[in-house]
C-alpha cells in the first residue's frame, strides 16, 4: 500500500451510489494535497454506460475537481449482454433518481485507451495506482491493449468477489461486479497484475447509519450531495434487505488507499467461475505448487470497522 508520497491515482467505476459517495471521499483528499486524482474511467454496470458516465462527471463536478477527466468505456462485458442493472439500490439514474435525467455531461476519450497511456506516461517517474470498483471490463481491455500494463502501475485496487460468509450480494454465489463480467473478472485475477481485493467479507461490515448521514454538516455542495445520497441508499436498503443503514463497498476500497491500517490483507490464488449456474463466483485458496509461480492477490479479509467508518465520514463531512 502507498508510502508516503501522494499517489497518482487512475479510478474506473460504474456510478451508482457508492461509487458516488467514493468519488467524494477521494475528490476531499484530492483537495488536501493527499493524492492525485489523475482521470476517471466509467464502465457500464450499476446502470448503463451513458449514465455512468454523466453520474462521474456530475459528482466530480460539484466535488470541485471540474479538471478531472472523466472517460467512457465499455458499454457492455465483454463476453455477454447484460439487461440486468442493480436500480433497486442506485435509482433509476444510479444516482437514487435525485438529479432529474439531464445531469452530468460526456466527455471524449476512451476509458482502456487512457488506463493504458496514462500509465504509460509515469509522471515524475511515479506509477499510478488503478482502483476498480465497477465490472473489469475496463481494466480486462486496458490489459489485452497493453499485456506489460502490471510493470506500469503501482498497485491496482479491485472492490469486488466474495470468498467466505457472505457467498454474494446479487447471487447468493456472487458478488455483484464479478457477476456483472465474469470474463473480465477471470482474466484480471490470472494476470500478472499487483492486485489487492476488497470483497463482500470486509465491505458488508461497514454500515453507515441514517444517524451518520443525519450528522453530516450539510452546508457545503458536496457533503450535501453526500448526506442526500447516503440517505437515499440507506432507504433502499432497508427497502431491499431490511438493513437498519447502508452498505459502502466502493468507499471502503478508497479508505483503504487514504489509510493503510483500515484493511489486513492476506496472499490467496484468486479464481473466478465462468462458466454455466456458478458464473461470477469466486474462490480464495493458499498457493499450490501446480499453480506455476502464479501471481497471487492480496485479499482483505478483516476490517477495523470503526476507523473504516471514521475515514468515510470524516472525508465526506467536509475539508
Ligand atoms: C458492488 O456492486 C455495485 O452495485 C456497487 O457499486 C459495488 O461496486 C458491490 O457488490
Ligand atoms: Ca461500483
Amino acid at each position: 500500500m502507498p508510502g508516503d508520497e501522494p499517489i497518482r491515482l487512475l479510478v474506473d467505476c460504474d456510478p451508482g451510489i457508492d461509487d458516488a459517495i467514493m468519488l467524494l471521499l477521494l475528490a476531499h483528499h484530492h483537495r488536501r494535497g493527499d493524492l492525485v486524482l489523475d482521470a476517471v474511467t466509467a464502465v457500464a454496470g450499476n446502470v448503463p454506460l451513458d449514465k455512468t458516465t454523466r453520474n462521474a462527471r456530475f459528482v466530480l463536478d460539484r466535488a470541485g475537481l471540474v479538471d478531472v477527466p472523466v472517460y467512457s468505456g465499455a458499454a457492455q462485458p465483454l463476453a455477454r449482454r447484460h439487461t440486468e442493472q442493480a436500480v433497486a439500490f442506485h435509482g433509476p439514474d444510479g444516482l437514487g433518481g435525485l438529479y432529474g435525467p439531464d445531469h452530468g455531461g460526456i466527455d471524449g476519450g476512451d476509458a482502456a485507451v487512457e488506463i493504458v497511456r496514462r500509465a504509460r506516461a509515469g509522471v515524475d517517474g511515479r506509477r499510478p495506482w488503478l482502483l476498480a470498483t465497477g465490472a473489469l471490463t475496463n481494466v480486462a481491455i486496458a490489459l489485452a491493449l497493453e499485456p506489460a500494463l502490471a510493470d506500469l502501475l503501482e498497485g491496482v485496487v479491485v472492490m469486488g468477489g466474495a470468498f467466505g460468509a457472505p457467498g454474494g450480494n446479487w447471487r447468493p454465489w456472487a458478488e455483484y461486479n464479478f457477476y456483472f463480467d465474469p470474463e473480465a473478472a477471470r482474466r484480471v485475477c490470472e494476470s500478472t497484475l499487483p492486485i489487492s481485493i476488497v470483497p463482500l467479507d470486509v465491505t458488508e461490515r461497514v454500515v453507515i447509519t441514517e444517524a451518520d448521514a443525519e450528522a453530516i454538516d450539510r452546508r457545503q455542495g458536496p457533503s450535501q450531495l453526500a448526506a442526500d445520497l447516503l440517505t437515499q441508499s440507506i432507504e433502499n436498503h432497508r427497502r431491499q434487505m431490511h438493513l437498519d443503514g447502508c452498505l459502502m463497498h466502493d468507499p471502503l476500497a478508497a479508505a483503504a488507499l487514504v489509510d493503510e491500517s483500515i484493511l489486513r490483507w492476506v496472499p490467496r490464488v484468486v479464481d473466478v467461475c465462468t462458466e454455466g449456474e456458478l458464473a461470477g463466483h469466486s474462490f480464495a485458496r493458499t498457493a499450490h505448487h501446480a499453480d506455476r509461480g502464479r501471481r497471487e492477490s492480496h485479499v482483505a479479509l478483516y476490517v477495523d470497522v470503526d476507523r473504516a467508518r471514521a475515514t468515510i465520514l470524516n472525508a465526506l463531512g467536509g475539508d
